[in-house]
């Protein structure tokens, strides 16, 4: 259940989508109040700060108009007492593959924020203090998945954050719910889901630990059916893992 405050934070980041038509504000709107990940990294203090982000498989780019739309209300004065300021962003960057996306990404952003059309698996990555994947990852191969994560190891500036969610495919139901949800949105959005790759968490945390990343995994399902985990990681001490 969402406070007044995240109600209001929810309106004014969706808001911006308006400019791109109905089905990208509505969409906006949907998913900045459906999904618990976008009110945890603010409530949580989970974004280092300042940072400049990386953002891949942004779709519309809603991370960055959330930032945008947290900053603002901050500024006016409106901000819960016991989250942290939001954080501050010197850079956005969002890769993204379906060119609708981009546009409306690029309709609803100030140009500051950049959004390309790109393919994660052989897009240039450049540097980043913290690269967020959210919910990507198992649309493309497993060897393609590796590739990825280890040119984002790469990318990360010293003391740099990988946020990386994905589902548990031992997670029964809850897992094979947001499987058929994955399909209805990606029939919904005019797409075409192939073969997905998805694994179990403790797959996922034994290959960013094999790629050398310290990691510890949140549950980030609250409020939803799902089985979804927010892997929280930084390069370097492969030994500190935690589920
Ligand atoms: C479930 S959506 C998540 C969008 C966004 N991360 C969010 O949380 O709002 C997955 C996105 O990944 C994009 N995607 C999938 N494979 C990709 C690839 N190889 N390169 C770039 N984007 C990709 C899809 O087009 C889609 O927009």
């Amino acid at each position: 259940m969402s406070t007044d405050f995240e109600r209001r934070l929810i309106a004014h980041a969706a808001a911006r989508y308006k400019v791109a038509g109905p089905y990208a504000w509505h969409f906006a709107r949907g998913k900045l109040g459906g999904d618990p990940v976008f009110v945890a990294m603010l409530r949580d203090g989970l974004l280092p700060s300042p940072t400049t982000i990386l953002d891949l498989g942004c779709g519309e780019a809603l991370l960055a108009s959330w930032l945008l739309a947290a900053a603002e209300l901050h500024a006016r004065g409106d901000w819960p007492a016991d989250w942290p300021a939001p954080p501050r962003i010197e850079a956005y960057r969002g890769i993204e593959l379906q060119p609708r996306d981009v546009a409306r990404a690029r309709c609803a952003l100030p140009a500051v924020f950049r959004v390309e059309r790109g393919d994660i698996r052989d897009a240039a990555l450049g540097k980043a203090g913290l690269v967020v994947i959210l919910d990507v990852l198992h649309y493309i191969a497993l060897a393609d998945q590796r590739r990825v994560l280890e040119r984002v190891r790469a990318c990360l500036q010293p003391g740099g954050t990988l946020l990386l969610r994905v589902g548990d495919a031992a997670g029964g139901l809850p897992f094979r719910i947001s499987l058929a949800v994955d399909a209805l949105v990606t029939r919904l959005r005019g797409q075409s889901l192939g073969r997905l790759q998805c694994r179990p968490l403790s797959a996922w945390l034994a290959e960013l630990s094999a790629l050398g990343f310290a990691v510890r995994a949140v549950p980030m399902s609250a409020g939803t059916p799902f089985a979804n985990h927010l892997l929280i990681a930084h390069p370097g001490d492969p030994g500190r893992n935690a589920a």
